[in-house]
């Protein structure tokens, strides 16, 4: 995070910078204002200093301005570009391990945590040095005008570093739970939101709103506790500054009593005083906030730490892709799922894979698109040249996928088809519309390939969405096509139509196509049998 920071850096010392001429300038005014004191008890009206505080007070108060703009400028590009960078590696994360958390966790921890990871590293770390700065300089005017006071002052320092130690885990633990619960309801709600039909139609709604309740009584709870640690510790705060004040205030007037200093010497005293308590409220609020911050700071790393997807960096290519498996066996955690696959796929076939739910075939998809690695064994793809490549991430580069399940995204029809090429032409996506069998009821919509879906394909039937994500697949017309059930919600008319159209017109393609239909066997060269046991049979049709 602190690589990410280092752009930034410059701005951050900037402000920081201008924070400090703002505050030397503070302390110049109160210095002005001894002499304009001390001249007064002498009978003389100083009109030169007055007009020197006045002036000091005002480009204090523009800088201070001026600042608050640039740090809110800064703020939002850092949180920004943290945000890009985690997303980025949730993106590369491999699929395996990131798939086991929930999206509403990961979106909380993209908002929140990285909010106050960058509040914290652009406005905690520099006010803190700017506050000890403030303390530090204080001290120095106070030692100048009368040692003994400052020597007193000092005393009071390690009594408040103290009640930050004491409450430093407790401070820890309630942040932690408090951004735990925030990941719990925010994914409950994505989750109960994303699925409102199955909230109505099983009648979950009173349910819904009992565990919202139950969600909000825990955090204001949590809320409760960690506000009165905050209100208790400021209270300690101002209770070991305002003894401060007064052991000021009475050895101030005894010393002017004396004879030892003067009313000018005294206003030094309480102005300076008047400003250390403005920084010791600030320290106390920027002490949750800094625990805040390192409680996300853990939760963001644990996330980025999750190994990456490997790529090899290969860009060829291929016309004709084969496959070659040898000996591969998977299993997720310990369930063994595939056992012993041996497999050899020539260019340009079509493999029918089938089995009952739950033996396989999706997980075979995952290892073909190296979304996960096999267990043992090895897999390849043999190019055109007999060149063979281990499969690693880089093989998506020539395979084109229709996942099991409604997979469109929200936006037009003519976006979701780009997801497959991007600079495709209207030509090229009625072309693919065609071969999917979707062309006709596109070319129907008043607004054809510009009709807008909403979130899960909403706006369409299930069967016309798989039609669009075979188009989208069949787009980018690379040589190898898998199909995960992609026409499980299709008429066995319409897929018959697909099936001869991708096995006719798509020869140099290799197919792997799942299916539970028996009658689409018929379109392809051999079926690939996983049986319940994870072991498989590979035979003509
Ligand atoms: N991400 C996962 N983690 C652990 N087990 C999984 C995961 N995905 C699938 N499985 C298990 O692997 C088995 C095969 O799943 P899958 O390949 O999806 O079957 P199908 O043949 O129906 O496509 C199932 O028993 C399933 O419970
Ligand atoms: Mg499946």
């Amino acid at each position: 995070m602190l690589k990410t920071v280092k752009p930034y850096m410059r701005f951050i010392v900037y402000t920081f910078l201008i924070s400090v001429v703002s505050m030397l300038i503070s302390y110049a005014s109160t210095i002005v204002g001894k002499y304009v004191v001390d001249d007064a008890t002498n009978g003389i009206i100083n009109l030169r200093n007055m007009a020197w505080m006045c002036g000091t007070m005002l480009v204090s108060i523009l800088i201070s301005v001026f600042s608050s703009i640039i740090s809110s400028y800064i703020s939002e590009k850092f949180s920004f570009s943290l945000r890009k960078k985690f997303f980025n590696d949730i993106q590369r994360s491999v699929w395996l391990d990131i798939s086991k958390m929930h999206s509403g966790d990961l979106v909380t921890r993209l908002t929140s945590d990285i909010g106050s990871i960058s509040d914290g590293l652009i406005t905690i770390i520099p006010q803190t040095i700017l506050i000890c700065t403030q303390l530090l300089i204080a001290f120095f005017i106070l030692f100048y005008y009368d040692k003994k006071i400052a020597l007193f002052a000092l005393i009071l320092g390690p009594v408040g570093a103290l009640c930050l130690v004491i409450f430093r885990e407790r401070y820890k633990k309630y942040q932690a739970k408090l951004r735990k619960s925030e990941s719990e309801y925010r994914s409950f709600m994505q989750e109960n939101l994303s699925n409102l039909t199955v909230i109505k139609a099983f009648g979950r709604e009173d349910a819904n709103d009992a565990q919202m309740e139950a969600f909000r009584k825990k955090r204001l709870g949590l809320v409760f506790k960690n506000a009165r640690l905050s209100a208790a510790m400021s209270a300690i705060m101002r209770l070991v500054y305002s003894i401060g004040y007064v052991v000021a205030f009475c050895w101030g007037s005894y010393r002017i009593s004396t004879g030892d200093i003067t009313y000018g010497t005294l206003t030094i005293f309480i102005t300076l005083v008047a400003q250390v308590q403005g920084s010791i409220s600030s320290l106390a609020s920027i002490v949750p906030q800094y625990y805040s911050m390192l409680v996300s700071a853990k939760r963001i790393t644990s996330v980025i730490d999750l190994p990456k997807e490997e790529y090899i960096g290969a860009t060829t290519m291929p016309q004709a892709v084969g496959l070659e498996v040898e000996d591969v066996s998977f299993a997720y955690d310990t369930a063994i799922i595939l056992k012993h696959l041996n497999l050899q796929v020539n260019a340009g076939e079509k493999i029918a894979v089938i089995g009952p739910s739950g033996a396989g075939k999706t997980t075979l998809v995952r290892l073909l698109l190296a979304l996960t690695k096999p267990t043992r064994g090895s897999m390849h793809y043999v190019f055109e040249n007999a060149q063979k490549e281990t499969i690693y991430p880089d093989a998506r580069r020539y395979i084109s996928y229709v996942p099991q399940g409604n997979t469109l995204i929200s936006g037009s029809i003519a976006d979701n088809l780009r997801i497959g090429s991007p600079d495709a032409d209207e030509a090229e996506m009625l072309h693919a519309l065609k071969l999917a069998s979707a062309d006709r009821f596109v070319n129907a919509l008043p607004q054809g390939l510009e009709t807008m879906l909403s979130e899960k394909s909403g706006g369409i039937s299930e069967g016309q969405a798989q039609r669009i994500a075979i188009a989208r697949a069949l787009i980018g017309e690379k040589p190898v096509l898998i199909l995960d059930e992609a026409t499980s919600a299709l008429d066995e008319k319409t897929e018959t139509v697909i099936l001869k159209n991708i096995t006719e017109n798509l020869q140099d393609k290799t197919c792997f196509i799942i299916t539970h239909r028996k009658s689409m066997l018929q379109y392809c060269d051999r079926v690939l049998e996983i049986a319940e046991d994870g072991t498989a049979e590979i035979r003509p049709i």
